[in-house]
C-alpha cells in the first residue's frame, strides 16, 4: 500500500451507550504514514473513538473502513496494534520474562496452521531491538522500571508486525523524561519506518513535536489538521476551562497559554 493511501477512514459516525451520545457526526481520515495526535477532555470520546476502529464497539455499518475495507469486512487483526489505556495494571499479575511478554505480540500472527518458526524469532528480537531492551530480555518484567515496562509493551505490539499502530495514553506512571523518550522512539518508528501511528493524548503541548496531525475531541471533532495551526480559541473551547486529569500525573490545567499559535 503506498503512501498516502487511506489506513483509517471515519465517515458521519456516532456513537452512544445509553441515551447520551459519546461521539457525534465525526468524519476524518488517517493516511498511511500519518502521526495522529487525539486529544481532548476526560470522558470526550478518545478511548471510545479507538474502541470504534478496533472493532471493540459495535460502530454503525458503513461508518468506518480500515486499510480500504469496511471495518464489518476486515479479518486481518495482526495489521492493527492497540495498546490501551492503564494496560500496566491489569497485567500486573502475570509473573514473566520481558522476552516471554514481548513474544505474546506474535499470538495474533499464529495458527494451528502456522505455528512459531524463526520469523517469530526474528521479530520478537528486532521489537526489542527497536525500543532498546535487548539487554533486558531475560528479567522479569516487574523488575523494570515503568519507563523500561512501557517499552516492553511497546515492544510486544511491535512484535506483532503492525502496519497501523494506536495507543491509548501509553505513557501513565512514567516520568515527563521517560515520556519524552517514548514519543521519541514512536516518532522513530513513524519517520523511519513508516509506522502509522494514532496516539491519544491528554494535551496538544506533549506530543505536538512528534505528531503530523492533530484530532481535537470533546463528543464532536473541534479540529482536524496540522498542529500548528491548532489555535489556541479552539483549545480553550476543547477543554472549555475544565481541568484535565492526566493518568498518572495528577491534576494540572490545560491548555497552557503557551500552547498552539504555532509553538509546536
Ligand atoms: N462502557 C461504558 N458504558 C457506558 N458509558 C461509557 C462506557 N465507557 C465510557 N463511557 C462514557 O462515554 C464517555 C466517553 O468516554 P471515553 O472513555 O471514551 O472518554 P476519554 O476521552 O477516553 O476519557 P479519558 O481522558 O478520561 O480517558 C464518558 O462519558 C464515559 O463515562
Ligand atoms: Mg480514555
Amino acid at each position: 500500500m503506498p503512501i498516502g493511501e487511506a489506513v483509517i477512514e471515519i465517515e458521519d459516525l456516532s456513537f452512544s451507550y445509553g441515551a447520551e451520545p459519546v461521539l457525534e457526526k465525526i468524519s476524518l481520515a488517517v493516511q498511511r504514514g500519518d502521526f495522529l495526535g487525539v486529544i481532548g477532555p476526560n470522558g470526550g470520546g478518545k478511548t471510545t473513538l479507538l474502541k470504534l476502529v478496533l472493532g471493540l464497539l459495535p460502530a454503525p455499518p458503513g461508518c468506518v473502513r480500515l486499510f480500504g475495507q469496511p471495518l464489518e469486512m476486515f479479518k486481518e487483526r495482526a495489521r492493527v496494534g492497540y495498546v490501551r489505556q492503564r494496560a500496566l495494571s491489569l497485567e500486573q499479575r502475570f509473573p514473566a520474562t520481558v522476552e516471554e511478554i514481548v513474544s505474546l505480540g506474535r499470538v495474533p500472527r499464529l495458527s494451528r496452521w502456522r505455528p512459531w518458526g524463526s520469523a517469530d524469532t526474528r521479530a520478537v528480537r528486532a521489537a526489542l531491538r527497536a525500543v532498546e531492551i535487548e539487554e533486558l530480555r531475560e528479567r522479569s518484567i516487574w523488575e523494570l522500571s515503568g519507563g523500561q515496562q512501557q517499552r516492553a509493551w511497546l515492544a510486544r505490539v511491535l512484535a506483532q508486525e503492525p502496519e497501523l499502530l494506536l495507543l491509548d495514553e501509553p505513557t501513565t506512571a512514567v516520568d515527563p523524561r521517560a515520556e519524552a523518550e517514548f514519543y521519541g522512539l514512536l516518532e522513530k518508528l513513524n519517520r523511519e519506518q513508516g509506522l502509522t501511528v494514532v496516539l491519544v493524548s491528554h494535551d496538544l503541548e506533549t506530543i505536538a513535536r512528534q505528531v503530523t496531525k492533530i484530532a481535537c475531541l470533546n463528543k464532536r471533532l473541534l479540529y482536524y489538521g496540522v498542529p500548528e495551526e491548532c489555535s489556541h480559541p479552539i483549545l480553550e473551547e476543547l477543554y472549555a476551562g475544565k481541568r484535565v486529569l492526566h493518568h498518572g500525573h495528577g491534576w494540572a490545567s490545560s491548555p497552557s497559554p503557551s500552547q498552539g499559535e504555532g509553538t509546536g
